[in-house]
């Protein structure tokens, strides 16, 4: 029997961990895939999405600057749904945090949105972070954090965390992008994201474990984490993509832990290594 055919969409920041894992799962689910790059001359982009099995055929590789919007149009053009997952996943301190990390992750997604509502986009799914939610300090320890609860801003720009304040930013953007233009936007929110490496460099996230696993001698002093299989994040973008119903903002995470119970996790599954405390 032939297999049902699925339209062309978009996934920004293609190269990236998450973006991998979901071309990945995209091209398996039979779609057509522009995915994006930064550098398409640069090899540790785009050797790895080109293995993909389907990638010869469905996969088509585009160069974008997230803050020049004609490149950014291109890839988005002739698509169904859009997928944005480019944005710089920065964590350590930074010197030109408005160059750096607030300007591709705002004027990014805006461009990226911008281009979905000129070409006729049926949905787009923006990826955002838990880092839009928390953290949170004057939230009321008894109320759940839902939908409604956003990082604070002021917090984020007084402490300089900026990767934070440029994730809650994008994600505002998003929103009110969405509602002034009456574009279907959905957000996928994910914890702090493990597990296997598709691209040859390593991201953010899985860098603070290879910090644990050299025995980093930083205090962490009361920090829960959530952390969620790369796997599952590609696979819930997928989710909220296709489920007509799907709406607002999804948190996505496996289960949250203090930090040191995740370290010593860590110790637990790998004992030949010296892991921090
Ligand atoms: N990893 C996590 O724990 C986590 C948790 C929550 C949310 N997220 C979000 O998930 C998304 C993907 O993160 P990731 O972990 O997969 O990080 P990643 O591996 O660093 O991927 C980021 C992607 O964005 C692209 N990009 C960055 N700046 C760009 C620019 N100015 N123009 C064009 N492309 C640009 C990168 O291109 P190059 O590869 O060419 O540099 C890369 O493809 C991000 O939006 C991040 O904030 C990640």
């Amino acid at each position: 029997m032939e297999k049902e055919k699925k339209g062309v969409v978009c996934v920004t920041g293609g190269s990236g961990f998450i973006g991998s894992w979901l071309v990945r799962l995209l091209l398996e689910r039979d779609y057509t895939v522009n995915a994006t790059v930064k550098d398409l001359k640069d090899e540790r982009e785009t050797k790895h999405l080109q293995a993909l099995e389907g990638a010869d055929s469905r996969l088509h590789l585009f160069e974008i600057d997230l803050l020049n919007y004609d490149s950014v149009l291109a890839p988005i053009k002739g698509t169904v749904g859009v997928f944005h997952l480019a944005s710089p996943c920065i964590v350590e301190r930074v010197e030109d945090p408005e160059r750096v990390l607030l300007d591709p992750a705002i004027k990014g997604t805006t461009n990226v949105l911008e281009a979905a509502k000129a070409s006729g986009v049926g949905r787009v799914v923006v990826t955002s972070s838990i880092s839009a939610i928390i953290p949170s300090p004057s939230w009321p320890a008894d109320v759940v954090k839902g939908e409604d609860c956003w990082a604070d801003i002021d917090y984020c720009k007084k402490n300089e965390i900026w990767y934070p304040l440029s994730k809650t930013l994008a994600e505002k953007a998003a929103w009110a992008f969405a509602k002034e233009n009456n574009l279907d936007v959905v957000v996928v929110n994910p914890g702090t994201v493990m597990g296997p490496i598709l691209p040859p460099a390593i991201n953010a996230s899985m860098a603070m474990l290879s910090l644990l696993l050299q025995g980093c001698t930083e205090a962490y002093e009361n920090v829960y984490m959530g952390s969620v299989h790369v796997k599952d994040v590609a696979l819930a973008h997928i989710l909220v993509y296709e489920n007509p119903s799907a709406s607002g903002r999804h948190l996505c995470i496996e289960s949250i832990c203090h930090f040191s119970d995740f370290a010593a996790k860590v110790a637990e599954l790998y004992p030949e290594y010296k892991i921090a405390r």
